[in-house]
């Protein structure tokens, strides 16, 4: 089972704030349902309660959260205590291909584990961002394919959809 993350981030890697996202970007938005449709996707509890409650869970896909809180319970969700169960769960479910997504606190723990990333370089600086991706070391990490968006109409940024893999 390849084990990826999904992220979009700004230029010094910006992810969040105050618990939700920094821009409405619908051109990600397809983006990452397009990607994550159909497979087990994985995230902090912070991520998921920041998912308006009419999407969550995420539509077709198995939604995993990670918690230390043994109470925290929701409906149509998986929940584990630890990002190893959550991904052995995945591979017990014959996943061949589980998505990390998010927040920073998963991002920094599972990327150790992580061989592909797709991520959205957003083409701005949001100063107010409280949440980021960790850095990726280039050295070990090559680019596997990237794709340019120009702003238009519905998107205020230029959008770069590149694919890293280790
Ligand atoms: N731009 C993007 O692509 C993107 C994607 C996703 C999220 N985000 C943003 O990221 C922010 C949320 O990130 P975050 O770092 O605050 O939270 P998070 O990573 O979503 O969730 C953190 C929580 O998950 C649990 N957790 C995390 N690591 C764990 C571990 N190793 N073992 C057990 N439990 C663990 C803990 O819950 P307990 O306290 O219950 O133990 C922790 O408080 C939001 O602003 C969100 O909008 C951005």
């Amino acid at each position: 089972m390849i084990i990826s993350i999904v992220v979009a981030a700004d230029l010094h890697n910006g992810i969040g704030v105050n618990n939700g996202l920094l821009w409405h970007i619908p051109a990600d938005m397809q983006y990452f349902k397009t990607i994550t449709t159909g497979h087990h996707v994985l995230m902090g509890k912070n991520t998921y309660l920041s998912i308006p409650d009419k999407y969550r869970p995420l539509a077709n896909r198995t939604n995993i959260v990670i918690s230390s809180d043994s109470s925290f319970e929701n409906e149509g969700a998986k929940v584990f205590s630890s990002i190893e169960q959550g991904i052995d769960f995945a591979k017990s479910n014959e996943e061949k291909e589980i998505m990390i997504i998010g927040g920073g606190k998963i991002y920094e723990a599972a990327l150790p584990f992580v061989k592909r990333i797709y991520l959205t370089r957003v083409n701005h600086t949001f100063p107010n961002a409280d949440t980021f991706f960790p850095f990726i070391e280039k050295h070990k990490w090559h680019l596997k394919s990237s794709k340019l968006q120009l702003k238009n109409d519905s998107t205020n940024y230029d959008l770069m959809f590149e694919i890293w893999e280790k």
